[in-house]
């Protein structure tokens, strides 16, 4: 499985992410990204669709600051 949340510290607000999977990822009232995806609420925890996991990848190759964390195994935050 795979899990992904968004480190606001470094998102910079671009709005790749977001455009490149927007059933993962979308924008809180500044602008910086955070998983949506099954509620996960930028936890990491929730197991993300196999069918998605080719826009999670393109979204974390094309975010410009690194923001974009991805695992295999929940995060604990
Ligand atoms: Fe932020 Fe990177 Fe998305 S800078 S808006 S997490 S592409």
């Amino acid at each position: 499985a795979k899990y992904s949340w968004v480190d606001k510290d470094t998102c910079i607000a671009c709005g790749a992410c977001g455009a490149t999977a927007p059933d993962i990822y979308d924008y809180d009232d500044e602008g910086l990204a955070e998983v949506i995806y099954d509620g996960d609420g930028n936890h990491g925890v929730k197991a993300i669709a196999e069918d998605l996991y080719d826009d999670l990848q393109d979204a974390c190759d094309g975010c410009p600051t690194d923001s974009i964390k991805i695992a295999d195994e929940p995060f604990n935050r």
